[in-house]
């Protein structure tokens, strides 16, 4: 008899989560081929070396939701050597230059799928222990003083574009970070990019806390900027 007045509920229950699910749904179909979404990021070279594309495991502390939504109907290189950078680079001249011939273009979704996917993603959360020793203050900065920091004092331009065609080549490009990215990520990544990505080749230039504040200032300075081209 209890059985009987059971059903109905567990029916409703069954039924909601369905929905839900499409997002998850489609990025198990369809994205888990080229990133990870559940595993540990890389612990080896090799396996940083034979990456498809960036790791989404911890995507819901790094993206911003909007951003994520239209990146997907409209995806626009952010990293000039895509991911991963070595298998895309060929020596030049003078510079390495990218290997565009062996870069392919990104999948494109829906409205509605880019929504349900990234709606997803964002509970992708691997590291909010990460993010909540961030503490940063609302307010501005230098965008001069910025630049010379991430140039000339800390060397981060040696492998990140300020603009389109200026900076290094194998990180992913900083003048859109800020449209991208939760300022709380972009600390904490520069203060311990190994917390994130243990193989990565950025390296921790242990950056005091007040010039952390300052270059998520300079991002946001970049990102609002003129003549970025997105
Ligand atoms: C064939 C491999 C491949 C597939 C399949 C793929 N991606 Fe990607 N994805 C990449 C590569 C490579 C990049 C880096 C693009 C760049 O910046 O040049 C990327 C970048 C991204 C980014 C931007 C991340 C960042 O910080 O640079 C997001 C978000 C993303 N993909 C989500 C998805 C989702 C969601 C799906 C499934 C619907 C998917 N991708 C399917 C290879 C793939
Ligand atoms: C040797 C090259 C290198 C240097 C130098 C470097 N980075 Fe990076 N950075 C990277 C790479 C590569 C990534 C992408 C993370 C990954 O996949 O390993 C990255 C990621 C980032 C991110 C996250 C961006 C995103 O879109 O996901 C920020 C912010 C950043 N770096 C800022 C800095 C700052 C600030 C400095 C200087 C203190 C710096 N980087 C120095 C290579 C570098």
């Amino acid at each position: 008899m209890k059985i009987k007045m059971l059903l109905p509920l567990v029916f409703v229950a069954i039924a909601a989560p369905a929905l839900a699910d499409d997002g998850m749904a489609i990025i198990k179909r369809d994205c888990v081929t080229c990133h990870n979404i559940s595993g540990p990021a890389p612990q080896t070279l090799k396996e940083v070396w034979n990456l498809k594309g960036p790791n989404l495991a911890y995507a819901g502390n790094k993206y911003r939701e909007a951003w994520l939504v239209s990146w997907l109907q409209k995806p626009q290189r952010i990293r000039p050597a895509g991911e991963f950078y070595g298998n895309h680079i060929k020596i030049g001249d003078k510079h390495d230059v990218v290997d565009e011939a062996t870069l392919k273009d990104h999948m494109v979704l829906s409205k509605a799928d880019a929504t349900a996917v990234a709606h997803e993603l964002m509970e992708l959360k691997q590291h909010d222990d990460l993010i909540a020793q961030e503490k940063l203050e609302p307010g501005t900065g230098s965008k001069m003083m910025g630049e010379m920091m991430f140039d000339k004092f800390l060397g981060c331009m040696a492998c990140h574009r300020i603009e389109p065609d200026y900076g290094g080549l194998s990180g992913p490009e900083v003048y859109t970070a800020s449209r991208r990215l939760q300022p709380q990520f972009i600390a904490s990544f520069i203060r311990n990019p190994q917390a994130w990505e243990p193989k990565t080749w950025m390296p921790n230039k242990h950056v005091s806390d007040a010039n952390l504040q300052k270059l998520v200032y300079y991002f946001d300075a970049l990102a609002a900027g003129e003549g970025n081209g997105k």
